[in-house]
């Protein structure tokens, strides 16, 4: 039986994440980590938890015996541009703790099996940008992406010297509806639904040819629980893994959506203003070659994009807030 940490719990990933996997092991078998007081969704035991307290996170571990942690917590790259000292931090120093608790309790004869992200940002732009392949010129320009970068160089460290099992991702930008963006580049593709269910016209801070790899939410937990599944044996790369959704710009999103909304609704329309987001968009791949995930755990994303737009137009909840993330 597996006994499991999610920390980032209250984040977009981390919010669906949770939920996914108590379904699968048990409520009581999975903890909700956050820096937040409170949890957001509730659908685990919550518990307050800092990842770069590396003392009550290793107390927590232990008295729990948790077997799998999930680290999701981290700034993402156009929060991380205002905080770059505060981004490598949180993102290298948390990473860091994850992995020595998981060599310490590994030689202490307690496997603890560990997921990490990566994402689209760890490629730059000297990277093919069309089908980037799995193994290719990486040079991030962005602290996020740095920090991405030499974190799957650590996660293969710590496999190849200790044998730590931690597995990981390159996330796409993650279209979902659950929890608001969290200051991402990709978020224009969130925050254009809350524009279009309220019939009002959406400013896109990326150009309208910004074609960008993207993936639906369910398709991102169900990559990340199969990942995490998958025999360590077939797990042969040990830094991150490509995964592809979709790939689309905001001209074919707005195109798409504006097909599905109701005649009342028929106001919404784009314009574009690019801010200092379009050159980190720009410095990222378009779509990205996943066969190296497909061959090794049988990845393979099943929602295109007329099938999200229709989700995401029945499920996104219209408040009077703006959704677009603060940078
Ligand atoms: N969605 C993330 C971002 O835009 C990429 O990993 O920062």
């Amino acid at each position: 039986m597996e006994k499991i940490l999610v920390i980032g719990a209250n984040g977009q990933i981390g919010s669906e994440l949770v939920e996914a996997l108590a379904a699968q092991h048990g409520a009581q078998n999975v903890i909700a980590g956050d820096i937040g007081a409170v949890s957001l969704y509730g659908a685990a035991r919550y518990q307050r938890l800092d990842v770069l307290d590396k003392k009550t996170l290793t107390h927590l571990i232990e008295s729990e015996a948790v077997t799998q942690v999930y680290h999701l917590a981290a700034l993402l790259s156009a929060t991380g541009e205002q905080a770059p000292l505060k981004a490598w931090t949180l993102n290298m120093d948390g990473l860091l703790n994850i992995l020595e608790i998981a060599k310490d309790r590994l030689q202490a004869g307690k496997a603890l099996r560990v997921f990490w992200p990566s994402s689209i940002a760890a490629f730059g732009p000297n990277t093919p940008r069309v089908s980037t392949p799995q193994t290719t010129v990486m040079d991030p320009t962005s602290i996020y992406g740095i920090s991405k970068l030499a974190g799957e160089r650590l996660c293969n460290y710590y496999f190849s010297k200790y044998g730590v099992d931690v597995r990981s991702v390159r996330y796409p930008g993650i279209i979902s509806f659950k929890s608001p963006p969290g200051g991402g580049t990709t978020d224009y593709a969130i925050a254009i639904f809350h524009s279009a269910l309220r019939g009002e016209r959406y400013e896109c801070f990326l150009g309208p040819e910004t074609t960008l790899p993207m993936i639906y939410m369910p398709d991102a937990i169900r990559a990340t629980l199969e990942l995490m599944a998958a025999p360590a044996a077939k797990i042969v790369n040990r830094s991150s893994y490509n995964i592809a959704g979709v790939s689309f710009n905001p001209r074919e999103l707005a195109k798409e959506i504006t097909r599905q909304l109701p005649a009342s609704l028929a106001a919404f329309g784009i314009d574009y203003n690019s801010d200092s987001r379009q050159a980190i968009a720009d410095s990222w791949p378009q779509s990205l070659d996943d066969s190296v995930a497909s061959r090794d755990w049988g990845w393979k994303a099943r929602v295109g994009l007329v099938e999200m737009v229709g989700d995401m137009l029945a499920n996104v909840t219209v408040d009077s807030e703006q959704h677009e993330c603060v940078v």
